[in-house]
C-alpha cells in the first residue's frame, strides 16, 4: 500500500452566475443560474513515504483542489483518497494527527495571541509528549529563527515571520506528510532559502512525505526530484524532475575562456556536426549545441584543439524555461512519456 493514492479523483464546483448590481442580485434569487466547474477531472496518483513531490501548474489547474481534497477539507465529487489506508474526509480527525498543511495564502496561527501560545495550544491539541515538543521546538528555533518573532501575536507577524511559524506550527507533532500549498510565496531570497533548507531537513532526516505547490520553479529544483504536473484539471506529467529536462533540453551551450581572441575560430566551428550556433566575443566564445548529435566533451574537445581554453562552463537547461513552455503548449509531455514507454 502506498502511502497515498488517489484514483479518478473529481472535484466540481458549482458556480452561481450573477448579474451585477442589486438588479442582478434580486434576478438571481428568482432565476438561479450556475455552471458546474471541473476544478479536478479524474486524476490518478500514488505517492510513497518520504517522496517529495512537486505538484505545479498554472494558476487555476486544480492543485489547491487536490490538496483540499488530501487534507480532507474537501469532499471529493467523485474517485477516492487513501491517505495512510484512511479516507481524509470521513476520518478528519485520524487524518489530521498524520499530516501536516500549510497554506501559503492563510494562517492557521491565532490572530490574537502570542505564537508561542499558539504552539502550546497545538501541542495539547495534537496531545505531543512533552520530550518531542522539546525537541522540535529547539530544532525549529535553529532552522526557522523563531525567537524573533515567537513572543508575537499572529497579527503582528511579517509575511516571512508568519510562514516560518506556520511551518513550525504545522510541524510540531511530527507528521508523516506535509502539504506545502505555495509556501514561499512573496518572501524575499533569504527567507525563502532558510524554508528551503527548513523542508529539506524534515524531508531528508525525518523521512516526511513533502508535497509542494509552487509558482516558483527554483523550490522545485531544491527540493523535489518528482515532477506532477496538473493543467485543467488533467495530470500532464508525472515523473522525474530531471526526465523532463533531459528530455526536452536538447540544446545545451557551453561558454569558453579563451587565452587570445575568439573571432578567428568562427569559420571552423561551422563544421562540427551538432554545433546549432556560436558567438564570440573577445576572448569568451559561446557555443550552444544539440547534445543529442554532439556530446559536451567532444566540442570541448574540438575547441581545446583549436585553441587555449582558460576556463569554461555549461549552462544546464533551466527548468523554469521548459515548464513555461509546457504551459504553452509548445511541448508535448503525455507524448514524451508515451515514446519513453516505448508506446507509439
Ligand atoms: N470554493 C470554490 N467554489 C467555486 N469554484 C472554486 C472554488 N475553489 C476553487 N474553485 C475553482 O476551481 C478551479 C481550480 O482552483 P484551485 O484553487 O484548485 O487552483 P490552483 O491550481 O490552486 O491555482 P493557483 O495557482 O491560482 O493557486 C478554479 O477555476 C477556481 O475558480
Ligand atoms: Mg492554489
Amino acid at each position: 500500500m502506498s502511502q497515498i493514492e488517489v484514483s479518478g479523483l473529481t472535484k466540481v464546483f458549482r458556480q452561481a452566475i450573477k448579474q451585477p448590481g442589486l438588479k442582478g442580485a434580486v434576478k438571481h434569487f428568482f432565476t438561479q443560474q450556475y455552471r458546474d466547474k471541473q476544478a479536478v477531472d479524474g486524476i490518478n496518483l500514488t505517492i510513497e513515504k518520504g517522496e517529495s513531490v512537486a505538484y505545479v501548474g498554472p494558476n487555476g489547474a486544480g492543485k489547491s483542489t487536490t490538496i483540499k481534497m488530501l487534507t480532507g477539507i474537501l469532499v471529493p465529487t467523485s474517485g477516492a483518497v487513501r491517505v495512510n489506508g484512511i479516507d481524509p474526509h470521513k476520518k478528519r480527525m485520524e487524518n489530521a494527527g498524520k499530516i501536516g498543511a500549510v497554506f501559503g495564502q492563510r494562517t492557521q496561527l491565532w490572530w490574537d495571541i502570542p505564537v508561542a501560545e499558539s504552539f502550546s495550544l497545538l501541542k495539547d491539541i495534537y496531545e505531543i509528549p512533552d520530550g518531542v515538543y522539546r525537541e522540535n521546538m529547539k530544532t525549529f528555533t535553529k532552522l526557522l529563527e523563531l525567537d524573533e518573532y515567537i513572543h508575537l501575536t499572529g497579527r503582528k507577524l511579517s509575511l516571512g515571520q508568519r510562514m516560518r511559524a506556520d511551518l513550525a506550527a504545522s510541524l510540531l507533532h511530527n507528521p508523516e506528510i506535509v502539504y506545502l500549498d505555495e509556501p514561499t510565496i512573496g518572501l524575499d531570497i533569504a527567507v525563502k532559502e532558510r524554508i528551503r533548507k527548513f523542508i529539506k531537513h524534515i524531508n531528508a532526516e525525518l523521512g516526511t512525505t513533502v508535497m509542494l505547490t509552487t509558482h516558483d520553479l527554483g523550490d522545485i529544483e531544491d527540493l523535489c526530484s518528482r515532477l506532477v504536473i496538473i493543467d485543467h484539471g488533467k495530470i500532464i506529467y508525472d515523473g522525474e524532475l530531471q526526465a523532463v529536462k533531459d528530455a526536452f533540453a536538447r540544446e545545451r551551450t557551453l561558454h569558453f575562456q579563451l587565452g587570445k581572441p575568439a573571432s578567428a575560430l568562427a569559420h571552423t566551428l561551422h563544421g562540427i556536426p551538432g554545433i546549432i550556433s556560436h558567438e564570440a566575443d573577445g576572448n569568451q566564445v559561446s557555443v550552444s549545441f544539440d547534445r543529442f548529435a554532439v556530446t559536451a566533451g567532444e566540442v570541448a574537445g574540438q575547441i581545446m584543439k583549436l585553441a587555449e581554453v582558460v576556463d569554461f562552463r555549461i549552462d544546464e537547461p533551466s527548468i523554469e524555461t521548459i515548464i513555461r513552455r509546457v504551459y504553452a503548449g509548445e511541448l508535448d509531455l503525455a507524448e514524451m512519456a508515451t515514446e519513453e514507454r516505448g508506446v507509439v
